[in-house]
């Protein structure tokens, strides 16, 4: 096992106050989201998005790794430099989302499982001659009345557990990331105890396949209220209920917390991130950001697939990066 190199990754990911950019949506997503905001649904649109993106001048002094799909990872951006180099080049570390999404778990109807597993070990030692020093690999549990089965969190927890194995064989880091969804009508506390139920069974498995917990990143979501849920707490108590679920389950030898923001707005994903500084000083691991929407969606909504609206599109993304960054501090005030 490359322990050093997955330990210097994790590092330099959770480095000073910065945080991850997840800038990895997969084709249809990303066309999903320039439908809604107006751009037109190209490769050539989605290359010039991202170059906008990691040509973002001083983005390096809020961002410490970014990561990237599988189609950017084998594009050059507009002034022909691979993606992966012109991150490296502004000491960002680049990265790879590698599962292949969601499907309908058989057997248990309304759930999903996370696919990708097949061949990722020959996948994995390609992309790590492309660049990428560290993976994410999502798993998505849907709460209902009836669900999650413990069934679906047992597939789902022991697919990123098989994951991260094979990222550290070839000296990746994986980011593990068990994300429970927001949408529906359930309560806070019922998010609270799937959550615990997940990431208790995420770490046996982890445990179960050899995984070497100082060489991950665990991303996972705050603990919410639905987003139909009639009654929406405010952010001290989410901040105190989802640092108590995390220091019950995650051990102090994983060097690293990057929450996905999920659907929150980007205000919302900046001040919990900020509560949660301010009411914990010292945690045992560091505690971070990996969001996507929270950070990109006033920069893509600025930009509308237009040349002239880079330079602003740009400054709202360092924006949203960099008050992430002054979350981390406890510091943040919109
Ligand atoms: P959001 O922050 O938009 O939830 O995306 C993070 C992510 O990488 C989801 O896999």
């Amino acid at each position: 096992m490359k322990t050093q190199e997955l330990t210097d990754t994790t590092k330099a990911m959770m480095a000073g106050d910065k945080g991850l950019l997840a800038m990895d949506e997969s084709i249809p997503t990303c066309n999903k989201r320039f439908a809604e905001a107006g751009i037109p649904q190209t490769e050539e649109y989605r290359r010039a998005y991202r170059d906008l993106i990691v040509n973002t001048p001083n983005l390096e002094t809020a961002i410490s790794a970014a990561i990237l799909s599988d189609e950017t990872i084998r594009q050059q951006t507009l002034a022909g430099v691979p993606f992966a180099d012109a991150l490296k080049n502004k000491g960002i570390v680049p990265g790879i989302k590698v599962d292949q999404g969601t499907v309908a778990l058989a057997g248990f109807p309304g759930e999903k499982v996370t696919e990708g597993l097949d061949g990722l070990r020959q996948r994995m030692s390609e992309y790590y001659t492309l660049g990428a020093r560290f993976a994410k690999w999502r798993a998505v549990i849907i709460i209902n009345e009836h669900i999650p089965s413990g069934g679906c969190l047992e597939a789902n927890m022991h697919a990123l557990a098989r994951y991260a194995a094979i990222c550290q064989e070839a000296g990746i880091v994986p980011v593990v990331e068990p994300e429970v969804l927001m949408d529906g009508t359930h309560t806070l506390e019922r998010c609270r105890k799937v959550t615990q139920e997940g990431l208790l069974m995420l770490f046996t498995e982890l445990h179960n396949q050899r995984v070497d917990l100082h060489g991950i990143i665990l991303k996972p979501n705050m603990i919410l209220p639905a987003k139909d849920c009639p009654v929406q707490e405010d952010d001290e108590i989410i901040a105190h209920t989802t640092i108590k679920c995390l220091l019950r389950c995650v051990p102090a030898s994983v060097p690293g917390v990057a929450f996905l923001s999920g659907g929150q707005s980007p205000q919302q994903a900046t001040a919990r991130l900020n509560t949660m500084h301010k009411l914990y000083p010292s945690l045992p691991w560091a505690l971070t950001f990996s969001y996507a929407r929270a950070v990109q969606q006033p920069a893509m909504d600025l930009w509308a697939g237009k040349p002239e609206n880079i330079a602003a599109a740009q400054q709202a993304l360092y924006h949203r990066a960099s008050l992430n960054s002054t979350a981390r501090r406890g510091k943040y005030t919109e």
